[in-house]
Formats: C-alpha cells, structure tokens, sequence
C-alpha cells in the first residue's frame, strides 16, 4: 500500500524522506516520488519501479532542499506510470500532493474542475485534490486545504507543499493512517510509526478529520474548522533499531526466531502463574458483561482471519459460547443479524486493514460491543474499538504474517481462558493445565526454532512440487488454512489449505506424486480420523509430510518426512504447528529464490475495500 514521508527541517529532505520510504517498503508500492521545496521553486522526481530507482534518478540530478514530501504509491486508479505516480501538482507547479487511500467522489470533482478550466494530466482520484486547492488558494495555503479537504468523500492521508510556503507542511487525515514525528527543529509526516523512528520516538497520531500546519518548530493541530487540538505526544515503544533485519537474510525469517521473546512479553503481566487468574488490561469487558454473552464473533482477514477460526474453536470448546468467524470482506454483504449481548472480535495485526475496519463499524453500528487483538498501538481498529488487547509483537515488516499470527492465537487463548474461568465453563484442574501450558510455550518455541536445519532438509526434497494440499481437522484446520497461504504467498505454490474430512468430497482428485501434503496428525480428538486421511493419500501415491508430537510412533510408518512439535494441550498446538510450517514455507521460498519479504503483488496492510 502507499507510504507518506514529508520533513521540514535543516536536513536535506529527500535523504530523509528516502530513508523513510525504504522503511515502508514492505508495504508494497509500484512506483516513487518526491517533491522539494528551493529557493521559491518546487522540483519533483518519480520513477515507475522501486526507490533505488528514484535513489538512481537523484543522485544524477539531485534535488536540494529542506522541506520536502515523498510517496510511495500502491496503484489503484490508474495504472502505474510516472504520471499517475505522487507527489501531484497543481498546473502551475507550484503545489505538491501525496496521498493514501481513495476519494470516492472524485469522478464528480473532476468533471466540475474541467469544466472550469483545470487541466488533467493524471488518471488517479488524487489529482482532484491538488487542482481543487489550487482553485480554493488566495495566498492561505492551510486555508485552501481545509477548504479543499472538506470537498472529500472517503480515505485519505495527505501531505501538502507549496513553492509559496517554504516554511510550511500541511497534513490531514480521515480514515487512512497519519501520524507526525516531534523532532528537535525538524518535523515529520509519515503514514506508518516505523518510518520515523530512526529519528524520533515522539509523535501525535493524527485523527480523522483533523490537520495539522507544520513548522520546523512548530505543530498545529486543528479540526477541519480550524479549532485548535490539544494532544500529549505518543511515545514508540520499541527500540530504533526494531525494523532492522539484525543479521537475518530476511525480516521474515526475523520475525520467526523473535516468537519465543514475543510470547515472553505478551503473557509478561497477563498469566503470572497456572494458579492465578488471567489479567488482560484493556478488554474493557465487566464479569457480569462475560457472563452475560451470548454469541462472540471473531472477523478478520487473511492470516488473522486464520487466527479467528482457532479463535471460534476455542470459545465453543473452552468457554462454551457460541462462536463464529467471518471474513471482514463478506460481512457487509451478509448485513448480520447482531443479537444483543454479541461481543464482535477483531483481529488485525496492522490495525488498518481497510475491509477489517469497515466490518467494525458495522458491528458498532448494529450494536454489537466491539473487542479488537491488534499488534500496532494506537491503530485505527485499536482506537475505534471499545476495549483492545495488544499481541505485543513488536513490528513486523515481512509481507507474510508470522510472529502475529501466533500471538494473536495466544491472546485469544488468554481471552477464552479467561472468560472460561469468569463463565464457570471449565474447571480448575483444566484451567490450570491449559495455563501451564501456555507458560511453556515461548521454550516450545524456542525448541522448534533450533529444529530449523530439519524442516529445511525437508523443504529441500519438496520444494519443485508445483502444487500443495495442507490437510487438518478441528482446532488444526486453520493451521492448515494458514500453512498453505504461507506457501503460496511467498513460495507462488499453488498450495490449498483443506479439511481432511472434505478431502474425499474433491480434493483427492488432485492427489498424485508432484503434489505434496502436510498432514497435521497430533495425538487428540482427531488424530485416528487423520491417520485414515494419509493412508488414503498414500494409497494414491501421494507424499506426505506428516506433523506429529514428539515420541509418536505411528506417524513415521505412514508418511515420508515428519515435522516434530513438542507436546501440549491441542487447544493450544495451532501456536506450536504454525512454526514449523513457517519455517518449511520459508525455506522452499528461498531456495527458490522468491523475493520473500516482498512477494508480487502484495502489500503489508491492505488499506483499500
Ligand atoms: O494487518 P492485518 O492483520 O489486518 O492483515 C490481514 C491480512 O492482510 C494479512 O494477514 C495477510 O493475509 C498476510 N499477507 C498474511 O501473511
């Protein structure tokens, strides 16, 4: 998706703004701009392709200056070429516009533009806003924007210069993210935290409709009338050093080894002891709220969509509340019917999904009371609900979602154990074993980890299969579901995630030797039902990588290759089977030397419908 970075400041604003664009890289962006202000002039650079390609064009001619916007953009109207790449101008050249997220009026703005005499050069909704600041512009550039932004319907983040204005950033936002970094003469706008906190770890989140006028010193946020805004600045809490690669070949692979920390730090202050209650600071949920629920429905997209059915499975089983799981995408289109007492869960690692957080407002609006479990603090999905519980994974920057798919499953699981305990659903002994299981799991991962070099002489056998099947059942279903979109994103294996039980309902039909298949096959409620499923696909000579508990001895009769995990209440394993699947993906993605960290086509948040 779309990156935004503008600095005000006596630093040369496109090393900055270059060095906060390579930050949002792993967003997703098919082309690069930037705009700088000089000497009563404003001078713009893009290219189609990535930003060494703008650090190419730069270098040969360099733009200097200390104010400055700079865009990645992810396209959407209008394909990507440099004419339909930001920073837009007004026709004069003397105002440069970035821009995240949609305008869904623009077709009607730009008809009554033209037909005063605008001319287009552009196929993006973007164009519309610099043409209609130019046309409110007097010589008060905050107050043509606020003009202009008032005209809006839809999603933006904006950035605004002018080669009129030297000693001025506007900014404003409704909808797509926008935050601004507090620096020390120097200033910042940025669309994500990460991208500023090389320098500062101060910022304002900026809310929807609001804007901000800034200085090298100075930050004024007003609403869209102008009135001033009083905000205590928000502190980043992770390190500078948090979105750096330190030492890994990829931040995916990163992201993998830091889950047993990343577990550490979310049960940090939540589960103490298997003796002691759950404590989960910001649910916002009374006792007598959880006792009373009737229904919980968990949405979400992609992999926390996979987090979401653990999440329905371990609220029926455990909690025993009525529990669904919907596709943010499909809810709308389903208009749901909301009964009172519903407690809506929305997991989201980035907390801007766009789709996500349309599904929120609509439980909001239909009455549902609304929890979210989201990585990223202060994102729209955390703030817009009415308690959230962070994972605390820290960033992450690899494109497919790793350390915050099991975190969000172990934030669920100290959700659903803690309505178990509140609704009298489980008993003590049984609370107190899942509560020592899950103390465990940061050495169980730990453990999984340092089987790497195992699981990567099994993605050495497999990884020229054109085609995957990940077969599961019960609470490991979504495991399946979640190993096979890891294969397919990064490795572009065709890899489906499937019910073993449906197997013999189609899939079957594609077994043959060129298609591999991970069966999840854990000592359980499932486990003979899975034996009989990798009998059927040996039968069809089929491969198959078995995952099993350590010590099972039937597993390795059936299949060719084994995945170990260590031993834990199934409720719990789709936290400990997520890693080596994980680690498999990753390691056939390489050796086939896919671009992992970015693979075509795919941004780290989606922030459009
Ligand atoms: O930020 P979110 O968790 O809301 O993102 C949801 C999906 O877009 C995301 O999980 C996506 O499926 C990842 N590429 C999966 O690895």
């Amino acid at each position: 998706m779309c990156g935004i970075v503008g600095y005000i400041g006596d630093r040369q604003a496109t090393e900055i703004c270059l060095a906060g664009l390579k930050r949002l890289e792993y967003r997703g962006y098919d082309s690069a701009g930037i705009a700088i202000v000089r000497d009563g002039e404003l001078e713009v650079m893009k290219v189609v392709g990535k930003l060494a390609g703008l650090a190419e064009a730069l270098e040969e001619n360099p733009l200097e200056g200390t104010l400055g916007i700079g865009h990645t953009r992810w396209a959407t109207h209008g394909k990507p070429s440099k004419v339909n790449s930001h920073p837009h101008t007004s026709m004069d050249g003397r105002i440069a516009l970035v821009h995240n997220g949609i305008i869904e009026n623009y077709a009607e703005l730009r008809d009554q533009l033209e037909s005063e005499g605008f001319e287009f050069v552009s196929q993006t909704d973007t164009e519309v806003i610099v043409h209609l600041v130019d046309k409110y512009y007097e010589g008060d550039l905050a107050a043509a924007f606020r003009r202009a932004v008032k005209d809006l319907h839809g999603a933006f983040a904006l950035g605004i210069v002018s080669a009129d204005h030297p000693d001025q950033m506007i900014a404003a936002r409704r909808f797509s993210p926008l935050v601004l970094g507090i620096g020390e003469g120097e200033n910042f706008i940025v669309s994500d935290m990460g991208a500023v906190r090389e320098w500062t770890d101060q910022v304002y989140v900026i809310d929807d409709d609001e804007m901000a006028v800034i200085t090298r010193d100075s930050i004024e946020l007003t609403d869209l009338e102008g009135n001033p805004i009083e905000r205590e600045p928000y502190t980043i809490p992770w390190p500078a050093d948090a979105a750096q690669k330190g030492g890994h070949k990829h931040f995916m692979h990163k992201e993998i080894h830091e889950q047993p920390r990343a577990m550490r730090e979310c049960l940090l202050g939540r589960l103490g002891a298997p003796e002691k209650s759950i404590n989960l600071e910001g649910l916002n949920l009374t006792e007598d709220e959880i006792r009373g629920l009737r229904k919980v429905v968990f949405t979400a997209c992609g992999t926390a969509y996979h987090a979401g059915l653990v999440g329905r499975f371990l609220m029926e089983k455990l909690a025993r509340i009525p529990a669904e799981c919907d596709l943010a995408a499909e809810l709308r289109a389903r208009d749901p019917v909301v009964l009172d007492n519903t407690l809506a869960i929305i997991v989201s690692q980035s907390g801007e999904t766009a789709d996500t957080l349309v599904a929120l407002r609509e439980f909001k609006e239909k009455g549902a009371k609304v929890i979210s479990v989201v990585n990223v603090v202060d994102s729209s999905i955390a703030r817009e609900s009415d308690g959230v519980v962070y994972i605390q994974a820290g960033p992450e920057i690899g494109v497919a979602s790793t350390k915050a798919y099991t975190l969000q499953i172990l934030t669920i699981s100290l959700i659903a154990a803690h309505f178990a305990d509140v609704r009298g659903a489980a008993s003590e002994h049984e609370l107190i074993e899942l509560r020592r299981a899950m103390l465990g799991l940061p050495e169980q991962a730990q453990i999984l980890l340092d089987r790497e070099e195992d699981v990567k002489r099994v993605a050495a056998r497999f990884f020229e299969s054109p085609n995957a099947l990940y077969l599961g059942r019960g609470v490991n279903l979504p495991s399946a579901m979640e190993g096979a979109l890891k294969l397919k994103e990064i490795s572009y294996i065709h890899a489906e995630g499937y019910s073993a039980g449906e197997m013999k309902h189609g899939p079957i039909a594609l077994v043959e030797p060129s298609l591999f298949t991970v069966a999840i096959a854990i000592k359980g409620d499932v486990y003979d039902k899975m034996i009989g499923n990798i009998q059927e696909i040996k039968a069809r000579s089929g491969p198959v990588i078995g995952v099993a508990f350590d010590g099972d001895t039937e597993i390795p009769r059936q299949a060719d290759e084994v995945l170990w995990v260590p031993e834990s209440p199934e409720m719990i394993t789709p936290i400990t089977v997520a890693i080596p699947l994980q680690i498999l993906a990753y390691h056939i993605a390489d050796m086939l030397d896919r671009e992992i960290d970015q693979p075509r086509n795919l941004a780290k948040t989606v922030t459009v419908e």
